[in-house]
């Protein structure tokens, strides 16, 4: 059984941490941390006490003051994320890195940089560019989300591809453990086969086994040249379908190749209050191509072009500049937040398959949409096969209809998912939205493994509680 926070466990934290970093018995301040970015309400909760600490060593004497009391902590970032991982499922301790938001250092020898994990994440490479270096990770949100919950949650994003997600450019941690103990894991080392993989059992934990509170990333040149094309379709078959042919028959690997359906460029334009420019469009694709020499970007960009043409495209539009560029991504990257605006009542998925079934997919949502009767608008990293398929309430259902029809579509979709060579989530994590859904996709003895690895870490279960699966 968990302990409550009392008015003398708030005192001896506040004195940890200082009292302007703390939030308790103030509802309303306590509100702001009580959900992410998952629309679904009842995924929210409150926590009762919030600590805001400023380094390690107070990150760690809150852990030793609640694995001593077993009170449940939980670590946030931004509170950007898609599955509830930083909301406090069980009460206890919210523990913000928002004050821990400096870059530490930019160590141009080793093309290396050294962030704490509350830095939002755009700001590593607004301070890189001047060097012509970059972090690769691109989460969709990377103007306000912040790094460290990109590592907890091994985030992709739309470039990757090419570039691979957070994870591969993760070279080191310093991590409070849940019983406080502070330990430093990999190191400014590209190869480190010191013992087990550490790191990247970290990458992707959903804060369930550490809290970091250093991270060391790699970083790559920084590429000079971009080329954007948005090319239009006249239904999503169409365009899904020229995704792997993209790659196999033009041998190449763009950065980035994103879908949007009709439903997720009129919803975002209307959300922008912008007007969409073609309207006849069913779906597109935005294509990514960056390098280092103009010439081979144009040579790339054209025969990325007559695939797209050959292959059904009625319109393609290369966007050069860095202001219609960002017009197009401003687009993209808003379509999650434009639904959640506008449809509340819904749930983003995360599904991924294998890039060669991707044109599989297409058939599965639209059986489900007609089996079901909900609308299923579809976007993603297609180039991927990583897909933000939003399940939404039809305005005419009755809520009790679809709080129960949900789990059903979802449990149909994820066993056709996993059919395809693919799973349930790509990029959003497991959280506290999909546990239950986690043994569709993995055996007994493969989540009985993952709990051996979070009791070794975390004996008393206090650190983040309630995700991926539960501890009975
Ligand atoms: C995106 C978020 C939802 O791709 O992952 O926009
Ligand atoms: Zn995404």
């Amino acid at each position: 059984m968990y302990q409550p926070v009392t008015p003398a466990i708030a005192e001896k934290l506040a004195a940890i941490v200082g009292s302007k970093n703390l939030i308790y018995q103030d509802e309303e301040k306590l509100e702001n941390y009580s959900r992410d970015e998952v629309a679904e309400k009842e995924y929210a909760r409150m926590p009762e006490v919030v600590v805001k600490p400023n380094s390690a060593q107070e990150v760690s004497a809150v852990m030793k003051l609640a694995n001593d009391a077993n009170i449940p902590v939980t670590p946030r970032g931004a509170g950007t994320g898609l599955s509830g991982g930083a909301v406090a499922a069980h009460g206890g301790i919210l523990l913000s890195v928002e004050n821990m938001n400096r870059i530490l250092e930019v160590d141009l020898d080793n093309l290396m940089v050294v962030v704490e994990p509350g830095v939002v994440t755009n700001e590593i490479n607004e301070t890189l560019k001047e060097h012509g270096l970059f972090f690769a990770g691109y989460p969709m949100s990377l103007q306000s989300c912040f790094v460290g919950g990109n590592v907890a949650e091994n985030a992709g994003g739309g470039r990757a591809i090419k570039y691979g997600v957070t994870g591969r450019y993760i070279l080191g941690l310093e991590v409070v453990l849940p019983d406080g103990e502070i330990v430093q894991f990999g190191g400014k080392r590209v190869k480190d086969v010191t013992g087990y993989n550490m790191v990247q059992l970290l990458v992707g934990s959903e804060g369930t086994l550490g809290i970091f509170t250093k991270i060391i990333i790699k970083l790559l040149p920084l590429p000079t040249t971009k080329i954007d094309l948005l090319a239009l379709f006249p239904d999503v078959e169409t365009a899904i379908n020229v995704v792997p042919r993209i790659m196999t028959e033009g041998r190449l690997v763009p950065t980035g190749i994103e879908f949007m359906d009709r439903l997720s460029i009129s919803t975002t334009h209307d959300y922008l209050g912008e007007k969409m420019p073609y309207p006849e469009t069913n779906a597109a694709l935005l294509i990514e191509l960056d390098g280092s020499s103009a010439q081979q970007l144009r040579d790339d960009a054209l025969a990325v072009s007559e695939i797209l043409t050959e292959n059904g495209a009625m319109e393609v539009y290369a966007a050069e500049t860095p202001d219609t560029q960002e017009k197009i991504w401003k687009v993209r990257r808003n379509i999650a937040e434009a639904f959640k605006a506008i449809s509340p009542v819904q749930s983003l998925e995360d599904i991924v398959v294998p890039i060669a079934r991707i044109p599989d997919l297409m058939p599965v949502l639209a059986e489900l949409q007609q089996k079901y009767d909900v609308l299923i608008p579809c976007y993603g990293h297609a180039g991927d096969g990583n897909l933000h398929a939003t399940v939404v309430k039809k305005t005419e259902t009755d809520i009790n209809v679809w709080r129960e029809t949900l789990p059903r579509l979802l449990e149909e979709l994820y066993q056709k998912v996993f059919a395809l060579g693919g799973t349930i989530s790509g990029e959003h994590g497991i959280g506290y939205k999909r546990k239950s859904y986690l043994p569709l996709v993995l055996s007994e003895a493969e989540i009985a493994l993952m709990k051996k690895i979070k009791l070794a870490f975390d004996p008393k279960n206090i650190l983040n509680p309630g995700k991926i699966f539960d501890l009975t």
